[in-house]
């Protein structure tokens, strides 16, 4: 391959650890030049989103994930409701198309067959105002739509996708910002905080990466388990996803994700002391109530794997392992607790021998259906 694996043992750990600098450079423009909406996403786009009436974002794996994320940043900053589906759900059922939506299609590779036609459907059922977050220059999905963003990951080579995610998270939190600022909901006072705190995450990324020796301790103990649950609430719902995705793809072990208020209706039936429970469990307004869930799979004997950040409190004691990840970093939380899942399914997928930048039956970019 042409990019050199320096230091590392895979491609999937040099891109873990690329990411502090990834997120920079995919942020340059807009730390540096504030939210220039027309700058950032082409001309024309802040006429084009100031009178919207809902986001409809499209993707499939882990760039889906990513627009979960974004679904809250979308409805909660710029005040809009956003949808978010996979798109060859979207392409081949019947919908209801409104033109005042922006169709936001999110693909690292820009050639996924199933975003590109489903972007062609929603093209044919006569939305106009397209945008693709793309990490490939001039790729199908970019050239098929209005507006643009680049994310500027660099080339991921791993299939299983991690830079390409942190920095898609970081993307479409601008557009969040982006859409507010178009639609007259973001006070300058609001743009100049929210700047404020896009400009930490590189930093926070790296602490996070810090943890990797204590991750690596826990990878010790999930590479001998066939299954695991990942649960989170809100915005750390798909970073549950994201983890549950991740170790299953790696390291072939069956992971699932839920988000931690569906436990009692179903998943609980799986809990013993054989189920590692991963939580993520940061201090926002949920961490009660991801709290009580864990009281739930502790009393049914189940292990958990916390990742808390500093403000949640969290202290181990039987059964309950804890690796305290940054300070609570707002709404940006989803994308520094993203790092943790990654170091775990990487280090769980090391000691199971699996070969970690080419999993078995899986592919960088799937341009079939
Ligand atoms: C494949 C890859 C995943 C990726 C998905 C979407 O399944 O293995 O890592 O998330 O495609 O790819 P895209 O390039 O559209 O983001």
């Amino acid at each position: 391959d042409a990019v050199d694996l320096g230091v590392y043992r895979h491609y999937m750990q040099k891109e873990i650890h690329e990411q502090p600098r990834a997120v920079s450079d995919t942020i340059e423009g807009v730390i540096d030049g504030g939210v220039d909406v027309d700058g950032l996403f082409g001309a024309g786009a802040m006429e084009a989103f100031k009178d919207l009436s809902g986001a409809l974002i499209l993707a499939s794996g882990t760039s889906y994930y990513a627009g979960l994320v974004a679904r809250y940043w979308i409805e909660s900053l710029a005040q809009l409701p956003c949808n978010v589906e996979l798109g060859h759900e979207y392409r081949y059922r019947d919908s209801i198309p409104d033109h005042r939506q922006l169709v936001v299609t999110i693909s690292q590779s820009g050639e996924t067959l199933d975003t590109m036609e489903a972007l062609k459907r929603a093209k044919e059922l006569g939305h106009g105002r397209t945008l693709s977050i793309c990490n490939v220059r001039e790729s199908a999905i970019p050239r098929a739509s209005k507006f643009v963003f680049y994310t500027r990951a660099g080339a991921e080579i791993g299939v299983a996708s991690t830079k390409a995610f942190t920095t898609q998270l970081v993307s479409l939190f601008t557009l969040a910002l982006a859409i507010a600022k178009s639609r007259g909901r973001l006070s300058a006072q609001a743009e100049h905080d929210a700047l404020e705190q896009l400009r930490f995450v590189p930093g926070s990324i790296q602490h996070a990466l810090n943890l990797e020796p204590q991750v690596q301790a826990w990878a010790e103990r999930f590479a001998l388990r066939d299954h695991a649950l990942f649960l989170g609430r809100g915005m750390h719902y798909p970073v549950a996803l994201e983890g549950a995705l991740k170790l299953k793809e790696i390291s072939y072990i069956h992971a699932e994700a839920y988000p931690a208020g569906e436990l009692k209706h179903g998943p609980l039936a799986l809990v013993d002391e054989n189920m590692p429970v991963v939580v993520i469990a940061p201090n926002d307004q949920l961490l009660e109530k991801v709290k009580s869930n864990m009281q739930e799979v502790r009393a049914r004997g189940g292990e958990l794997y916390v990742f808390a950040d500093l403000d949640s409190h969290f202290t181990e004691s039987e059964g309950v392992h804890v690796i305290r990840t940054p300070r609570y970093s707002g709404i940006l939380s989803p994308i520094v607790h993203t790092i943790p899942v990654q170091l775990l399914a990487y280090h769980t997928a090391l000691k199971r021998g699996t070969d970690v930048d080419k999993p078995r039956n899986l592919a960088k970019s799937v341009t079939v259906e």
